[in-house]
């Protein structure tokens, strides 16, 4: 039950800024758990290559580097997923980004920046991709896990 609970088995999935820290680990999780493919993206191009080469050890991954703060580098990764996959499973918006800086300090720059990269580009991927991520064929499966830990839950507030 553990491991249908928490199988990846066929996904598809996007992890945005894949390619280091949080986001390799979560695209290796998701690989290692039975996906089917696992797209990851990040700025450097190069970074994210060899981090997809360095993936593809745990299942397939593929690198669509680019800046997805940018329409051009969000646009190219929207167009490239649906060129690709008939729908998708799993977006993580893990890209992202901090500003170190005392609040009465804290520049206009700064605001842009970590607003565009932690708001407005996951706002606009997951409107991009609402379509593929609509045609999610699990549904079922999803509803099955849910009933699952309602249901265990709910056990235990019974024998309480
Ligand atoms: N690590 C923590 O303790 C912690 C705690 C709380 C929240 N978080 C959040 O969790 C997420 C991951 O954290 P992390 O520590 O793993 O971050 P990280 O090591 O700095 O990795 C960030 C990833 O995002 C990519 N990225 C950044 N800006 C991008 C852009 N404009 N377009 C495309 N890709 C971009 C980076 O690649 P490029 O530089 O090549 O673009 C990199 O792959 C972030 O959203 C972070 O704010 C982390």
């Amino acid at each position: 039950m553990i491991e249908s609970l928490f199988s990846m088995q066929d996904k598809i999935c996007v992890v945005t800024g894949g390619s280091r820290g949080l986001g390799s680990y979560m695209a290796q999780g998701y690989l290692e758990a039975g996906a089917k493919r696992v797209y990851i993206t990040a700025r450097k191009a190069e970074a994210c290559i060899s981090a997809a080469a360095e993936l593809n050890q745990y299942g397939e991954c593929i690198a669509i580097p680019g800046d997805i703060t940018t329409s051009d580098g969000l646009q190219h990764l929207v167009s490239e997923l649906i060129s690709r996959e008939q729908h998708i499973d799993v977006l993580v918006n893990n890209a992202g980004a901090g500003w170190g800086a005392p609040f009465g300090e804290f520049p206009e720059k700064g605001w842009d920046k970590t607003m565009n990269v932690n708001v407005k580009s996951p706002f606009f991927l997951i409107q991009a991709l609402a379509p593929l991520l609509k045609k999610e064929r699990h549904c079922g499966q999803h509803r099955q896990h849910y009933q699952y830990w309602f249901h265990c839950w709910d056990s235990r507030q019974r024998s309480r």
